[in-house]
């Protein structure tokens, strides 16, 4: 019988659990043989699930396996550390978002899978859904045309994460920025073709989070462990001249539970995620509709892991590269700076 493709996991709570252990059992290649938590009970329950798979509480010991790849859902700042050494045991690479929450990192990270040959991709599930592989495909086939303008948002009324791993900076390198609002960003940046962001200004602050004045709908967070942003804003110029709003919260006075969204502007039209609505004008007269994907995705999670699978299998490029990854991280870091240094910023990276 032909050997499968081994895979180790690393980190395994909520998203490892919930998310990518369905993913990677769902394909019929793939065998998962190890699990790394330093809750080693955690790595023992996960292991178990996995189907008969090795427990570890260090990581540095899993990679030392023989593995075809490895796939990294711990805490962000532990990202870095974990992705290098799966890298540098000689092992493709899937890592949950933010890839790093510096784009120093994202870089060094970056460039050792290039060097050693191997796939490096951020887990970043948003562009595997249907709105978004619709627009896609309308945006590349002239939809959009030259982007302009585009408006991001990843704005909460109350889901505020309690566990340490989002809410203490040690361990989460940024609040809402680097949470949620990576997901639409990086949505945004990919319709957008990944222009290169030049200069940044913004804002990071907690308005809400140290005290009681908005109650968490998943429940209470430790006030004093709080050392990140409860909201941020930010005002990108792009190298191509077009520019981005961004707004992030987990906290604040709105209606909606969650607004995840963007909205871009082109030459030729304009459109929306998720609702997937357009605008344009045609032969003289305005035009408006809903675009849909032609094949309906269910688990953009297991679509986003499969994607990575046949990446590796197939040896073509990786479906989220680093390098536009850099561009998306550089665009939070540049919010933290300019807030640090209470001016605009020029992005470097
Ligand atoms: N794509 C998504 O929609 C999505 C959703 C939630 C979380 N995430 C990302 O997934 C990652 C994990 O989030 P989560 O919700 O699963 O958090 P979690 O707290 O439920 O799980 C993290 C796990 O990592 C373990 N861990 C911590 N340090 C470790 C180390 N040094 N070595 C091995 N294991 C370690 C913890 O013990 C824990 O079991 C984060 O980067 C987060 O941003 C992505």
């Amino acid at each position: 019988m032909a050997r499968k493709f081994r895979v180790g996991i690393i980190g395994a709570g909520g998203i490892a659990r919930g998310v990518h252990l369905p993913g990677w059992k769902a394909i019929p290649d793939v065998e998962i043989v190890a699990v790394a938590d330093i809750n080693e009970a955690q790595a023992e329950l996960v292991a178990k699930e996995a189907g008969n798979a090795q427990a570890f509480k260090d990581y540095r010991d899993l990679v030392k396996l023989e593995l075809d790849a490895v796939d990294v859902c711990t805490p962000n700042r532990v990202h870095t550390p974990a992705v290098l050494a799966a890298l540098k045991t000689g092992k493709h690479v899937l890592c949950e978002k933010p890839l790093a929450v510096t784009t120093r990192e994202v870089r060094q990270m970056g460039e050792l899978a290039d060097r050693k040959k191997l796939k490096l991709m951020t887990a970043q599930q948003q562009r595997f859904t249907n709105s978004a592989r619709a627009i896609k495909g309308w945006a590349n086939a002239g939809g959009l045309g030259e982007v302009y303008h585009a408006r991001v948002r990843a704005m909460r009324r109350a889901w505020l994460p309690c566990a340490p791993g989002f809410i203490d900076n040690k361990l989460s390198g940024g609040g809402p920025c680097m949470d949620i609002g990576v997901h639409a960003l990086d949505l945004c940046m990919w319709l957008m073709d990944c222009p290169k962001p030049v200069r940044v200004t913004g804002t990071a602050k907690v308005n809400f989070a140290k005290g009681n004045k908005i109650p968490g709908m998943w429940g209470e967070w430790d006030r004093k462990m709080f050392s990140v942003e409860d909201f941020a804003a930010g005002f990108v110029h792009f190298d191509n001249g077009a520019t981005m709003t961004l707004e992030a919260a987990f906290l604040g006075h709105q209606p909606e539970n969650e607004d995840m969204s963007c909205q871009v502007f082109g030459i030729n039209g304009g459109v929306k995620w998720p609702s997937a609505e357009f605008a344009t004008v045609t032969g003289g007269s305005f035009a408006q509709g809903t675009l849909t994907a032609a094949r309906n995705v269910e688990r953009p999670h297991s679509e986003e892991i499969k994607a990575f699978y046949e990446c590796v299998v197939n040896r073509k490029p990786s479906p989220v590269p680093w390098t536009e990854t850099i561009r998306v991280i550089a665009i939070l870091e540049s919010i933290y700076a300019a807030q640090k240094l209470g001016r605009e910023v020029v992005v470097k990276f």
